[in-house]
């Protein structure tokens, strides 16, 4: 037991099946895991193989068909429909792709409504909205609303917004992937701070090979089976066309060019490269 009240988060054979008969889908297979608190861990694999239904698991956004979800010792699988946003509201922050931020609310007001949703009075949650939006650098764009902000800068009121219930888990899903390289870098560098530097268990699914580096865990998904590292056979590359890292292995195509191998993820990115190669420099 003690293993699993020490974990910030622990999977035990967790199965996801979508519909039912010949329709069905099986997302995640078998997965089991253990995350320790202050670990920043980086889910990796190619399109469909399960990241988000996972990572929705995780956050109790959906449950699994099988298997347990253990929060900091916490069965969230046993929890009633009830019991499941206040959980979510405490003990999780989620960071999503399009940062699904309210339109017609101010970068302050977005934080703002997630400090009060847990309880605390109007004028204290604006001063902690304010408070973390000035850690991310966002004071001078309290007032902007989101469609008045870049996208570097939204993702930073996503990321507050996540933070604001001083949650002891982040979850975060292709977080940079509507940014360009080096905005998506500097969040992810973010991310990593708030394990290394502030103690939170981080987890983001993400397609940046260059975040490997400063994992603590990286996870690999193919065909919803988890593993803790690409499989022993796995060889990575970068697509060139839409920079996810995938197994070149099982590459949808290859090229080559100046006498290095290329890999891409599907025929529409190979396509692409075929018409306008140049547009499409090699990956480091
Ligand atoms: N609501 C759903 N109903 C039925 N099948 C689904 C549903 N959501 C996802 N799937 C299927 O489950 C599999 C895993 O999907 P998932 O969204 O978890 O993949 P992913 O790894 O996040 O992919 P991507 O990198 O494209 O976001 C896919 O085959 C997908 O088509
Ligand atoms: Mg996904």
């Amino acid at each position: 037991m003690s293993a699993r009240s020490d974990a910030a988060l622990r999977l035990g054979s967790i199965t996801k099946v979508y519909g039912e008969g010949e329709a069905a889908v099986t997302a995640v297979r078998d997965a089991s895991l253990v995350v320790t608190p202050g670990q920043f861990v980086i889910v990796m694999g190619p399109s469909g193989s399960g990241k988000t239904t996972l990572l929705s698991i995780c956050g109790a956004l959906l449950r699994p068909t099988a298997g347990q979800v253990w929060v900091g010792g916490t069965d969230i699988t046993a929890l009633t429909e009830r019991e499941l946003p206040g959980l979510r509201l405490r003990r999780m922050g989620f960071v999503f792709q399009n940062f699904n931020l309210l339109a017609n609310l101010t970068a302050r007001e977005n934080v703002r409504i997630v400090i009060e949703a847990n309880g605390v009075r109007r004028s204290a949650a604006d001063a902690r909205a304010r408070e973390l939006l000035g850690q991310l650098r966002m004071t001078h764009r309290l007032d902007a609303l989101p469609d008045q902000l870049s996208g570097g800068e939204r993702q930073r009121v996503a990321i507050a917004r996540a933070l604001a219930n001083d949650p002891p888990l982040i979850l975060a899903d292709e977080p940079t992937g509507n940014l360009d390289s080096k905005t998506g870098y500097q969040a992810m560098h973010m991310l990593e701070l708030l394990a290394k530097e502030h103690g939170k268990t981080v987890i983001a699914v993400t397609h940046d090979h260059r975040v490997q580096d400063v994992a603590d865990l990286m996870l690999w998904l193919e065909d919803g089976v988890l593993s803790e590292r690409p499989p022993e056979e796995a060889e990575l590359a970068r697509d060139p066309v839409c920079g996810m890292v995938i197994n070149a292995l099982r590459a949808a195509g290859r090229r080559e060019r100046d006498g290095e191998p290329l890999s891409f993820c599907s025929e529409i990115c190979l396509e692409r490269f075929d018409r306008e190669a140049a547009r499409y420099p090699s990956p480091e």
